[in-house]
């Protein structure tokens, strides 16, 4: 679980984050597509060429849906409700992908402000995913 340090963490870098998370989405999603093929299986309907227009699309969606639980840090499973039932109920999802996604994330985030990716801040943004994951994976249970 997220201490109080760790949620203060993620709340700092978000800051930062938020204002490149259109490109920080969509450079995750390129990572995860060029570094394991088969999450592409999900996605037959996409273009998934580097920088299209539904890479990015896709992008910015998924980095809006992490800044909600950011926002809403102390109470992520309601705030992504919606989202986890598509993802399970929906489009089912297998919850591997989630550890794919959230390791592209966490890369994109260190590549983009290694000054301010810390030990301490790297630990909490791998919880806060994790947190994120769980809570849209849980509704496969
Ligand atoms: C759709 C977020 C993980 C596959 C979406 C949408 C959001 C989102 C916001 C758009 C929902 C809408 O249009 O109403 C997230 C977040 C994730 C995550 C925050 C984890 C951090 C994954 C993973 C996969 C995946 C791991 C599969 C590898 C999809 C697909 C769609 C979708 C196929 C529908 C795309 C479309 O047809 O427009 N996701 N997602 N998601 N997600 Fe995820």
């Amino acid at each position: 679980t997220l201490t109080q340090a760790d949620k203060a963490a993620v709340v700092t870098i978000w800051a930062k984050v938020a204002t490149q998370a259109d490109a920080i989405g969509t450079e995750s999603l390129e990572r995860l597509f060029f570094s394991y093929p088969q999450t592409k299986t999900y996605f037959p309907h996409f273009d998934l060429s580097q920088g299209s227009a539904q890479l990015r699309g896709h992008g910015s969606k998924v980095m809006s849906a992490i800044g909600e639980a950011v926002k809403n840090i102390d109470d992520i499973r309601r705030a992504l409700a919606k989202l986890s039932e598509l993802h399970a109920y929906i489009l089912r999802v297998d919850p591997v992908n989630f550890k794919l996604l959230s390791h592209c994330i966490l890369c994109s985030v260190a590549a983009r402000y290694p000054n301010d990716f810390s030990p301490e801040v790297h630990a909490a943004w791998d919880k806060f995913l994790s947190s994120v994951s769980s809570v849209l994976t849980e509704k496969y249970r």
